[in-house]
């Protein structure tokens, strides 16, 4: 921990010192925990809890998703049958803005208002990086687009995102509370191209990364002086790619995570010094990174527009 105070001290010091802001983050599921948005990989999280049978789906997309349930967010099954992947985010589709960010991200803010934060990458598609204030829009890439927004997957011609949403809760049964809703799923129809291919801008598994992550990160990972990599498997190419493109020798790498990964990506805290595993649950941890810093109030103030678990932090 101390190694990484100083080196956010030495971040803010060149920053005043005219050389521009120099912290890059990357962040995934476990940023969005807190807020109570299970992760994909944990015991508990998206891909474990999967119910291919309750699926609209033939017997063998319900095979292969049982057998691989990364398919059902993957472009080879949606663009045979989009109805997995608009039931099974459904409820996240029909709640936008129903979740507060976790006190993860309010460091992140934390860091742009003190000039620090040249990049935040997020593989979150549930837009809490955007809800956080003062994080500048435009350091915010998300590696796998978003859910607030919607468009056809086949021509990108967009639809109104209020028009999506009535069309999901009016076509796509709820697998969760199976009384409520339609009786079965109709596919959203794109009046473009006339395919069944509308669904939230989020990159699928087989598609292409937004254009933003490959214009920026060659230049982000050459200028980092810090790469935090908060909440994440580090299991998804490319955007697992930043913690190899960020040199272990002028780099200081920490990972926030409750487990080590990145194993695979050349990180290796028992071997490079400027490797660096703060274990633990990430608002915990960046929560004692913040007071080490002396940052604590930048987070205290932001208190209400956080996640209760997150603001508990406060008063325990
Ligand atoms: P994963 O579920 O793969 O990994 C989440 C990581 O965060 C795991 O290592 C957990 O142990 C850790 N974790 C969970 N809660 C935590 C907490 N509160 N504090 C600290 N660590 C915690 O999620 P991602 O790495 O984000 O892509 O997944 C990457 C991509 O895989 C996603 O963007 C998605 C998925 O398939 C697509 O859909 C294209």
């Amino acid at each position: 921990m101390e190694k990484v105070v100083r080196a956010v001290h030495a971040a803010a010091s060149r920053a005043r010192d005219g050389n521009g802001p120099s912290i890059v983050f990357l962040t995934g599921a476990g940023c969005s925990t807190a807020c109570g948005i299970p992760d994909f990989r944990s015991l508990g999280g998206m891909y474990d809890t999967l119910r291919p049978e309750v699926l609209t789906a033939s017997k063998e997309q319900r095979e292969a998703m049982a057998r691989d349930p990364t398919l059902v967010v993957n472009w080879s099954l949606f663009s045979q049958n989009p109805l997995p992947y608009l039931e099974l985010r459904r409820p996240f589709i029909l709640n936008q803005g129903a979740y507060k960010p976790s006190l993860a991200h309010h460091f992140i803010g934390a860091c742009d208002k003190r000039g620090v934060l040249r990049r935040a990458y997020t593989q979150n598609i549930d837009g809490l990086d955007y809800a956080v204030d003062c994080i500048s829009r435009e350091r915010i890439i998300p590696v796998h687009g978003s859910l607030s927004q919607a468009a056809c997957e086949n021509c990108n011609a967009p639809m109104d995102f209020d028009a999506f949403k009535a069309a999901v809760k009016e076509n796509i049964k709820n697998i969760y509370e199976p009384n409520q809703g339609p009786p079965a799923s109709k596919p959203i129809v794109c009046k473009e191209c006339s395919l069944p291919l509308v669904k939230p801008t989020t990159v699928l598994y087989g598609r292409s990364l937004p254009e933003t992550f490959f214009d920026n990160a060659p230049a982000d990972t050459a200028a980092a002086d810090i790469l935090f990599v908060v909440g994440t498997s580090l299991s998804v190419s490319p955007a697992n790619q930043l913690v190899s493109m960020c040199s272990h020798s002028s780099t200081l790498r920490v990972l926030v995570n409750a487990e080590c990964v990145g194993q695979d990506l050349g990180f290796s805290p028992s071997t490079n010094t400027n490797d660096v595993f703060l274990s633990g649950p990430a608002d915990e941890t960046l929560f004692e990174l913040a007071q080490a810093l002396g940052w604590e109030s930048d987070l205290f103030d932001a208190r209400e527009s956080m996640a209760e678990r997150s603001a508990s932090l406060f008063t325990a």
